[in-house]
């Protein structure tokens, strides 16, 4: 177990603001992470968990206690004809796992490639890229309970999945701290290829594979969004908002060009990157918080931002897309602090 005191998280947060917290404890087994959660000096502090900090922004240095897990292994539990079950911890790089899937010939995740941070967070946030989801691949989510200690096994119906959301993110946001995933990969991978993006890229290549599928994904990501080593970002800022089917209509008569996409329950979805460059934000600078050129769904850090800069930055843009389009958009990214 790795134990420090006020510790700098600028490795440990993709927007790489430099902000310390009180404790930083790291475990490696869920024995480790069982004590640490029994422990009553620990449980006197406020604490929060992170995976790789590529969904976070902090505010402020933290005062409590900033909790990651090292779980790591990929094992396969059990298959069959069609399917291999692989266990995965918590701790494991999410991009690592996508590697060895494809590796292995196994299908579901391929279009999930380079999407940041580990394999834990991943399962709260319900990462999506390119039509898949990872909740498309999963069969159970092992958990501890941070009040008690105590594990319970979430099956997938029981995670209430749905786009960038769990009961991890709703009612039990910050009870539970995820340890192993289940997950289902196929033999025989069928390709969702659909995404534009992706099928223009994939249109390079003579044959689609997972190999292929893989390399267009990481081909396309490298292009439209900024590299974190080189200029600190969490992703895609805010969430792509719904919308009524009254509202939505209502918008396209001001803006015919306005894209969209049409949900099975009728509401309808708009990219909250059309929305922030139609207000005029795309490439602009405040400060040293800037939204990224290519990609007006990025905020990013030109370097020596602090977070509540990044956070002012978001606010003036929720605010002029709620005035100008009567949407509210929702961040993807967590404050802390
Ligand atoms: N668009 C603009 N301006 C821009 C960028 C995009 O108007 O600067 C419009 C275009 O009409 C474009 C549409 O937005 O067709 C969608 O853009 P894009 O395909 O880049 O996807 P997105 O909706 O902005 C979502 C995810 C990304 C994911 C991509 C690809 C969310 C919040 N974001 O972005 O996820 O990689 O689709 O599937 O759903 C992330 O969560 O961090 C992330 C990067």
């Amino acid at each position: 177990m790795k134990i420090e005191e006020n510790y700098s998280l600028e490795k440990h947060n993709t927007f790489h603001l430099n902000v310390k917290t009180r404790w930083f404890m790291e475990y490696s087994t869920e024995e480790e992470l069982s004590r640490i959660l029994h422990d009553e000096y620990v449980s006197s502090f406020e604490k929060v968990h992170i995976g790789a900090g590529s969904n976070l922004l902090f505010l402020n240095d933290y005062s409590g206690v900033v909790l990651h897990s090292a779980i790591k292994g990929i094992d396969v539990d059990k298959e069959n004809d069609k399917y291999v079950f692989l266990r995965v911890g918590a701790g494991v790089v999410w991009d690592d796992l996508v590697a060895y899937a494809v590796d292995k010939g196994l299908g579901g995740i391929e279009n999930l490639s380079l999407i940041p941070g580990e394999v834990g967070a991943a399962a709260i946030q319900n990462i999506g890229a390119y039509g898949a989801e990872i909740k498309d691949v999963i069969e159970s989510v092992e958990a501890f309970e941070i009040a008690t200690g105590n594990k319970r096994i979430f099956t997938l119906d029981e995670c209430a999945y749905g786009y960038r959301s769990s009961i991890f993110k709703k009612e039990l946001v910050d009870k539970y701290i995820v340890t192993y995933l289940t997950i289902r990969l196929s033999k025989e991978p069928q390709f969702s290829i659909d995404y534009k993006d992706l099928k223009e890229e994939l249109s390079k290549y003579s044959i689609v594979n997972l190999s292929s599928v893989r390399q267009a994904v990481i081909d396309v990501r490298t292009r439209k969004l900024p590299d974190t080593e080189v200029l600190g970002n969490a992703g895609s800022f805010f969430m792509n908002p719904t919308i009524s089917e009254n509202h939505y209509e209502s918008l396209k008569n001001e803006y015919p060009l306005i894209p969209s996409y049409a949900l099975p329950d009728g509401r309808v979805k708009i990219p909250a990157a059309w929305l922030i460059e139609q207000c005029g934000f795309k490439g602009k600078a405040y400060g040293q918080a800037a939204v990224y050129e290519h990609q007006a769904l990025v905020l990013v850090n030109l370097g020596g931002a602090v977070g509540s800069e990044i956070a002012l930055l978001a606010e003036a843009i929720r605010e002029t897309v709620a005035q100008r389009f009567g949407i509210q958009i929702e961040p993807e990214v967590k404050y802390i602090g």
